[in-house]
Formats: C-alpha cells, structure tokens, sequence
C-alpha cells in the first residue's frame, strides 16, 4: 500500500491470508513516529512508556491522560502506520462500561486507530463489551506487564502443557469476540506455532518467536536507547544511548573550551 495512505484495520486482519509479515514497533512521540511511519504498519502507543520515558518500575502508574497524550503527539507524526494505543492498568479491568467509556474517550481524543487491553478468558466480558461497542481491539496475552507485580516477576508463559493448553483457549476464545490480532508476549515456540495455527486473526509476536504474523519490540529497546534491561527477545538495532553520551561528552567539551558557540552560530548585524 502507498506509504501516505492510512493502513486500515482489513489491511491488518488480512495479513495471514496475504502471507507478509506485520512489522510493528512501538512509539511514545511525534518525532520518533515521524522516522519510524515509513517502515512500520502498525505503531503501538504502549504503556511500556511508563518505564522508558517516565522511568518508572512498571506500567502500572501510568494514567488514561499520559496514553491520550502520548496517542496525540504519535498521531501528529503518522500518514501511514495503523496507531494503536494502551489502555493502562485501572482503567478496564474491572468493569465493562468503564472500559468502554474510557476506551472510546481514548479513540474520540487521539484520533487513533484501535486500542489493545491485557488478558484472556477472564476478560472476555470486557473484550465482548468493546466489541458490542464497535471499538476496535487487540488483545495481549502471555506475559501480561500489567500483572508482573501479582506474578513476581517477569515470567515466560507455556512452559507446561497446562499453561500452552489455556494460552491457545485464551486466544481462540478472545478470536470469536472480533479482536483485530492477538499480542502474544513471552512464551515458548511450540505454544506461539499453535495459536497461529489455532485462529485466523494476526498473531503478533514479542519473544514469542518467529511463528507468529508479526513482530513489535518497544522502540527504545531495539534502538538501543533503554539499557537497563535487555531481554533475550531484543535485537538492539542501535546504540542511541552510547550515541547520546559521545555527542554530549562532545558538547561538553567544546563549551568548556569556549569551542561553541562557533562563528556559523553566532547572530551578527548585517553588514
Ligand atoms: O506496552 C507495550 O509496549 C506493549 C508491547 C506489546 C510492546 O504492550
């Protein structure tokens, strides 16, 4: 498709018949969505900003205003991706008409194309309360980042057939509600090749191998921007963080010198 044309939810749920890859990335602002629109279909507005912009320990205190925000500057800088935003923990979970009426201020606010929310059958009501509401959905399930702090911890799901068994019931149940594609997150090869092969919607992988439909990694992590964990999914594709301290190390340098301002910077009269 044209790269300034919209990519539309068909574009997305059609993926696996067209048999190409979904690329997906996630980004957090206008000007990283701008160098990122190009390449991607689909930009992820996550709630993973709370840990890489905002330096938090995990995403739950991020609030329904931080993801509108962040939605409206990554739509500012988008002519072709199809943009998806996070709902955030607190604002779905626990009640249907919450969830829609968050959902639906998250997409009237931003603009944006869809909104994702965690979890599996136990929030099949919620997927089935957005749905009845025509709001656009993706579903997460697997490693839910939501749910780290009640899990202890980062966890890989399906190890146990039990565990790979309800993973696949999760997203064959979430599938019959209308979910644009399923975030499948942190589990075993053998567990991700089975829901592929279990539902028709696009699966869209993050450390759960090279089966599924797509892929997404959190921007700062595959630009090597957020060091401070790297996990063993993540291909740093580069070094912005070493490339931020060498040009500031430079920067510093050369004011303490008296190097810059240089004569190319400097406002003169007219002469
Ligand atoms: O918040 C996030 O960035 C996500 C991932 C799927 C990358 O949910």
């Amino acid at each position: 498709m044209a790269q300034n044309a919209r990519l539309d939810k068909e574009y997305i749920m059609h993926a696996p018949q067209r048999g190409e890859a979904l690329v997906c990335l996630t980004a957090y602002t206008t000007p990283v969505a701008k160098a990122l629109d190009p390449h991607c279909d689909l930009l992820l507005v996550g709630d993973s900003l709370g840990m890489v912009v905002y330096g938090m320990d995990n995403p739950l205190g991020v609030s329904l205003e931080m993801m509108i925000n962040h939605g409206k500057a990554v739509m500012r800088g988008v002519k072709h991706a199809f943009v998806v935003v996070d709902m955030p923990y607190g604002s779905y979970e626990t009640d249907a008409d919450l969830a829609v009426k968050n959902a639906r201020r998250v997409m009237d606010e931003t603009g944006c194309d869809a909104i994702k929310i965690e979890g599996g059958a136990e929030m099949l009501d919620i997927y089935q309360a957005l749905a009845d509401a025509s709001i656009p959905t993706l579903a997460h399930i697997g490693l839910k980042p939501q749910s780290v702090e009640k899990e202890g911890g980062y966890k890989i799901k399906g190890k146990s057939d039990d565990e790979g068994l309800s993973l696949l019931t999760d997203a064959q149940l979430i599938e019959k509600t209308g979910v644009i594609a399923i975030v499948i997150e942190g589990t075993i090869e053998s567990v991700a090749r089975r829901i592929v092969d279990g539902v028709s919607v696009p699966t869209i992988g993050i450390g759960a191998s090279a089966a599924c439909a797509g892929q997404i990694l959190v921007s700062d992590d595959m630009l090597g921007l957020f060091t401070d964990h790297v996990p063993k999914f993540v291909k740093q594709y580069a070094q912005l963080a070493q490339n931020i301290d060498e040009a500031a190390a430079a920067y510093a340098r050369e004011v303490r010198a008296r190097d810059f301002p240089a004569d190319a910077h400097i406002y003169k009269r007219a002469s």
